[in-house]
């Protein structure tokens, strides 16, 4: 990612404001309502016929629920959002919204607990086939692809292994086979790596992580093309994993300082695996920043050269 890119989308971050009230406000109000009201029912007929951009009902869209979702689209590079209550609202909403019986899923085998629980026990359900496959061996990518192949779903890094995937590679591989490309861009966050500038479609993030911070909120959110985040919104819309407007305040205020954090977050961790090392009953570590990491060259190429956690 660019220098410029990178302070032009931290600075925004911090400035996307919903617009202030009357009262001149310095921090974003909270929204709490379940609903809005409309003096006229000529503007709530072109609301619900979506032909302007009012709220109607928080579990559509919310002004604090907008805020968070227009920083994070800056952050990841991304045209358009929606925001879920948690991450595998938003891990779900992304597959489900998309995949319909008879397709198939290409998904990375070493990915979050509940996201392979998802595909293994309940897509199948639903007439939606996976294929799980080692997230470094690109010749079961290569044999993975069928007539029917949709979406190629990954993790990177994988929690809780810390693999690291070739985001350039996977955007090229999507492309050529014509498969959604949808990254789990939670451990990385946009701040080490934006997934969109490799060919990525969708980022799903559990915003409970590092977005918030702070152990405060769960939440979720998936941006990525205008198209997609469409049929995303239409689904979640119907279906309701929609993101609190409190937690989405939260989580606004809580990507002022991420940049901050995350510097911190990633000082701290080379010193403590430089420090494991060296321990005398520490058998290995695993540092993405460490030359012996199995990615390291991966690493260096797709990342920001900094990483906030290490495994021992
Ligand atoms: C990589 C990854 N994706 C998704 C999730 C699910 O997020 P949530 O707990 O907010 O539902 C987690 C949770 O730990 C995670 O680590």
């Amino acid at each position: 990612m660019s220098e410029a890119n990178k302070l032009n989308s931290i600075t925004e971050a911090i400035r996307i404001q919903i617009p202030r009230t009357d009262e001149s406000e310095h921090s974003t109000p909270l929204y709490l309502t379940s609903s809005f009201t409309f003096d006229e029912a000529e503007t709530m007929r072109a609301a619900f016929a979506d032909e302007n951009d009012e709220n109607i009902y928080s579990r559509f869209t919310n002004p604090n629920v907008d805020e968070f979702i227009k920083k994070m689209c800056a952050l990841e590079g991304a045209e358009a959002g929606y925001a879920t209550a948690t991450g595998m609202a938003a891990v779900f909403a992304s597959i489900f919204a998309l995949l319909k019986q008879g397709d198939h899923l290409i998904c990375c085998s070493s990915v979050f607990g509940s996201t392979h629980t998802m595909v293994t026990k309940f897509l199948p359900r639903y007439g939606i086939e996976t294929t799980l496959v080692d997230a470094n061996d690109k010749d079961a990518w290569e044999k993975a692809v069928k007539s029917n192949s949709k979406m190629i779903y990954l993790e990177t890094p994988t929690n809780p292994q810390l693999e690291i995937i070739d985001l350039e590679w996977a955007g090229n591989f999507s492309k050529r086979h014509n498969l959604i490309l949808n990254v789990d861009n939670c451990f990385a966050t946009p701040l080490l790596q934006k997934p969109i500038e490799y060919g990525a479609d969708l980022i799903v993030h559990s915003a409970t992580k590092w977005i918030d911070g702070q152990g405060r909120v769960l939440g979720g959110v998936i941006v990525g093309k205008k198209e997609l985040i469409k049929d995303i919104y239409l689904f979640s819309r119907n279906t309701g994993p929609s993101l609190s407007p409190f937690n989405a305040w939260v989580l606004s205020k809580s990507l002022e300082t991420l940049d901050v954090r995350l510097q911190r977050h990633c000082e701290n961790a080379m010193k403590v695996a430089q420090a494991l090392k060296q321990h005398k009953n520490v058998e290995w570590v695993k540092y993405p920043f460490m030359e012996d990491h199995p990615q390291y060259a991966i690493a260096k190429k797709t990342n920001e050269s900094r990483w906030w956690y290490c495994l021992f």
